[in-house]
């Protein structure tokens, strides 16, 4: 079977460098071992509130992202979740096949939900992995790249798979996720022990940053006591976490990237780190805007719908066969 990737980011707050990492920086070189769905996800993108003009704004930008990144229309296919309306049919059969216990277990529901009051808490976010395997299943996709976060959510939609097959025969692909070695998890400038999110402006790197304030938000990076540039996630994390930022971008070991800076002082690494950002960022930013003006986005995403929901009916249709839905 060829190999089908899919993954999606969510169009909440701004894009991060943690998200570039995970999922836009090696779009090239994925979209050339085989076949990729990459989409946005803006029905995710509910569970949370969010004002209409913010999503639409972000939709357009991750559009515009994904395209700034490499992604080739012509090799690749990028569309908006809403635009498919197999995600929310195969999203309300799947969510027979998911148990309570089993959602409450997710890390980002707690995670979520723990800042919340129980009244306030929509039912979307509960039953958010469950909308998040549909997006998987209708793709038949057998590789999910993502960052270690969302390694949870693609494990239970492999339960989810499983357990329909046993019940009703080999319907449905079986997906894995895949995560890079180096940079599974970027985290914050200022608190090196969590994550990089879209929410912590003082710690996060926006895609959309001025290049200057990315400069100043890295030479400010908190960093560890000693002066060793030195790989130790533990002693280490604030030194680490730029290490490994290094590696990614310039597509080396983290070995290879200790080694470059064992004589160095912390100010002169932190510059080094800034300016491999920038390096990366500045012609990334360029595209970007080009594609705002020209509104290239609109027309891709137009195409992306029509073929995505191709193949998302296909599956859709075997799945209702397969439980006993009558259909045309
Ligand atoms: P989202 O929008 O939170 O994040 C998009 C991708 O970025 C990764 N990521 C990170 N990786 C490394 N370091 C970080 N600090 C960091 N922060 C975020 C995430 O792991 C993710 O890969 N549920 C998904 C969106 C989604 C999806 C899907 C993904 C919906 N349906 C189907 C794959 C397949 C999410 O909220 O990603």
């Amino acid at each position: 079977m060829a190999n089908r990737i899919l993954t999606g980011i969510k169009p909440t707050g701004q894009l991060t460098l943690g998200n570039y990492i995970a999922v836009l920086k090696n779009l090239p070189k994925l979209m050339n071992q085989g076949d990729l769905f990459y989409f946005i996800a803006d029905l995710h993108a509910l569970t949370l509130p969010i004002e209409p003009n913010v999503l639409r704004q972000n939709s357009i930008d991750l559009a515009a992202f994904y395209l700034a990144a490499g992604l080739d229309p012509k090799k690749a296919t990028l569309f908006l979740q809403s635009d498919v309306s197999a995600h929310a049919e195969l999203n309300a059969i799947m969510q027979n096949y998911l148990y309570m216990g089993e959602l409450s277990r997710m890390t980002q529901f707690k995670d979520k939900s723990a800042k919340m009051k129980e009244s306030a808490i929509g039912l979307g976010l509960f039953a958010y992995p469950v909308l998040m395997a549909s997006d998987i299943i209708l793709y038949d996709a057998n590789v999910v790249p993502v960052g270690e976060d969302q390694i949870q959510h693609v494990e239970l939609t492999r339960d989810l798979v499983n357990r329909f097959n046993n019940r009703y025969g080999d319907v449905l692909v079986i997906p894995k996720y895949e995560v890079r070695k180096v940079g599974a998890r970027i985290m914050s400038l200022s608190d090196p022990t969590v994550k990089m999110s879209k929410s912590d402006p003082k710690g996060d790197i926006f895609l959309k940053d001025d290049l200057a304030v990315i400069r100043k938000k890295i030479m400010s990076a908190v960093t560890d006591s000693g002066s060793e540039v030195k790989f130790d996630p533990e002693n280490k994390p604030g030194i680490s976490n730029l290490l490994t930022i290094y590696a990614c971008l310039k597509d080396m070991s983290i070995e290879d990237a200790e080694k470059q800076f064992v004589n160095s002082r912390y100010g002169d690494f932190k510059k080094a780190v800034a300016d491999a950002v920038v390096e990366e960022l500045e012609p990334f930013q360029n595209r970007y805007k080009q594609i705002i003006e020209t509104k290239a986005y609109e027309q891709v995403l137009k195409e992306g719908a029509e073929k995505a929901s191709k193949v998302a009916n296909v599956t859709l249709k075997r799945v209702q066969k397969a439980i006993g839905l009558l259909g045309k």
